[in-house]
């Protein structure tokens, strides 16, 4: 931009979501055309911590889309592909959410693509490169599913909540976490582990899991889907008065918030990495 040129108008919420599901799309589109034969596989913070040559491969395709179509925002990816940026905008990446379901070939995988502007996430979108779904948000505007608004979910005692979680990659953590989930089992309907944090975030939107948590999420596990949630009337928190965070990342439909939060406050949910 010369000095002559005048700023470019800040991006809208809208502009942010469509471009958000145009990118998760067509990274999809690249994870899809990969394919897992002859799958080049490495390990991050631990043995069972994966990534691919399709994790790297995709980040950098977005981060070169982005720096065509929005040069000046800020980037922070899951494979490193950051850069910083001077518009307020900070597009938050994971290429892949769900690496081990893609290494094993379990469908269940997503790209996930969210927009901050001043450190608040106010666009994202998800999409499963099998499926084909893409879940997409803006703040305000209401959680989707392919176009269709998310929002009608069945109501159910915490007795019958099916609850998504996940476990570390770091083992000591994964058996503390294991022992506060026990007590849990007995007052809950059943568990699901899927191993995707975005997808368990757009399904409770979609109200195919009716409460989640997990410890230790990073901003581009939940940043998208955690819109999606909040968007189709989920209430995302920590727990006792904080904020979601690393430590504690809770969600639930509004009718089950109070007494699975409490659930989880009183098996300590939030201090397995203490
Ligand atoms: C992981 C998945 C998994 C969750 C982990 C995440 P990755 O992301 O979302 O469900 O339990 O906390 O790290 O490593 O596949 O991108």
């Amino acid at each position: 931009m010369s000095t002559a040129d005048p700023p470019s108008p800040p991006p809208t919420p809208e502009d942010l979501e469509r471009l958000a599901a145009g990118l998760a799309q067509g990274a999809a589109a690249v994870v899809r055309d990969a394919g897992i034969e002859g799958l080049a596989v490495s390990a991050k913070s631990t043995a069972t911590d994966l990534v691919t040559q399709v994790d790297r491969d995709t980040e950098r395709w977005l981060v070169d889309e982005l720096a065509l179509r929005r040069p000046e925002d800020a980037i922070l990816g899951e494979e490193g592909g950051g850069r910083t940026g001077t518009s307020g905008v900070r597009w938050v990446l994971d290429p892949i959410d769900g690496t081990v379901n893609f290494v094993l070939g379990i469908p269940v995988y997503a790209v996930s693509v969210a927009a901050e502007i001043d450190g608040v996430v106010v666009a994202g979108a998800v999409c499963n490169p099998v499926s084909g779904e893409l879940f997409h948000a803006r703040l305000g505007g209401g959680g989707h599913l392919d176009g269709r608004r998310l929002g009608e979910r069945r109501e159910v005692p915490l007795s019958r909540a099916v609850v998504g979680t996940g476990f570390s990659y770091d083992a000591e953590v994964r058996s503390r976490q294991v022992a506060a989930l026990a007590p849990m089992l007995p007052r809950i309907g059943d568990v699901r582990r899927l191993g995707a944090a975005s997808l368990d975030l757009c399904f409770l939107a979609a109200g195919r899991l009716d409460a989640y948590f997990e410890t230790g999420l990073n901003p581009w596990d939940h940043a998208a889907g955690g819109l999606v949630a909040t968007e189709a009337g989920c209430l995302v928190s920590g727990l006792h008065g904080r904020p979601p965070s690393e430590r504690l990342y809770a969600a639930a439909g509004p009718a089950l918030a109070e007494s699975f939060f409490a659930l989880l406050e009183s098996e300590g949910a939030d201090s397995v990495r203490d």
